[in-house]
């Protein structure tokens, strides 16, 4: 019996507005209960992709009010069976620097207004010891080392509400916390898809030291000069990944 072909969901952040291995999208208007999204929908090979722009493809919200919960809906009314993701990121481990790719294995929320579930007021729990799924990290891992590309394949992530950045005191207690990496969009995002039972996984790339670590004033001009350059990495990966799923 040949099983059916999966779907691929990938939400692209600050600067990766695109999947540039898949030529002739169509773009489609999915309507949800929370709202209707813009998405383009390509083959790469005999998968189906859906691409969805976090921001939107005109860059128009900003984190603390994009639509997290019609973005999932939306994947989900499409029938994707796995969402790859990925973001800029700041760094507040020495180790990873910017233009390193991290892999994110956990996460710490520091959101602070934002809806975070599917289930309003009803008491459903949902297990995040594998918020970022096992199985697509391995898959993703594979792919870039077949690539010869360095990876961190453990990085725990911060989400802050923003749009701010963060303040070099909020950096040093999040180090304190155990946490490599600073962003704003993993959260809810990560959640929800949980919660609708999707596979998720997040390659995010470092565009720049943490506040109070780097030299510089932090600027979104350095995040997207940042994923300019490395984007086509990710791409690659992207692809080489969407070929083994
Ligand atoms: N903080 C929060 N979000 C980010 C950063 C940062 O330093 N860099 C890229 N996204």
């Amino acid at each position: 019996m040949k099983l059916k072909t999966p779907k691929i969901g990938i939400i692209g952040g600050t600067g990766y507005e695109n999947f540039s291995l898949i030529k002739k999208w169509q773009t489609k208007a999915i309507r949800t209960r929370y709202g209707e999204v813009q998405v383009k929908t390509g083959k790469f090979g005999d998968k189906v992709v859906i691409f969805l722009a976090r921001h939107g493809f005109k860059y128009n919200h900003a984190p603390h009010h994009i639509n997290y919960h019609a973005n999932i809906a939306a994947l989900r009314k499409e029938g994707v069976n796995y969402i790859i993701t990925t973001s800029a990121v700041g760094s507040m481990n020495p180790q990873m620097e910017p233009g390193d790719l991290v892999l994110i294995s956990d996460f710490i929320d520091f959101t602070k207004h934002r809806r975070n579930t599917f289930y309003g007021r009803k008491p459903i729990y949902t297990d995040m010891s594998h918020a970022y799924d096992p199985r697509l990290r391995e898959k993703i891992k594979e792919a870039t080392q077949s690539l010869n590309v360095k990876l961190h394949p453990e990085a725990v992530y911060v989400c802050t509400e923003g749009p701010r950045f963060e303040t070099p005191a909020e950096i040093r207690m999040f180090q304190r916390m155990g946490a490599d990496v600073v962003g704003m969009t993993y959260v809810p995002e990560v959640v929800l898809a949980a919660e609708v039972g999707i596979p998720y996984a997040a390659l995010a790339l470092v565009t720049n030291m943490a506040a109070g670590i780097s030299p510089k004033r932090l600027s979104a001009e350095e995040v997207f000069e940042m994923m300019r350059k490395k984007g086509a990495i990710i791409t690659k990966i992207f692809g080489r990944l969407i070929e083994t799923l």
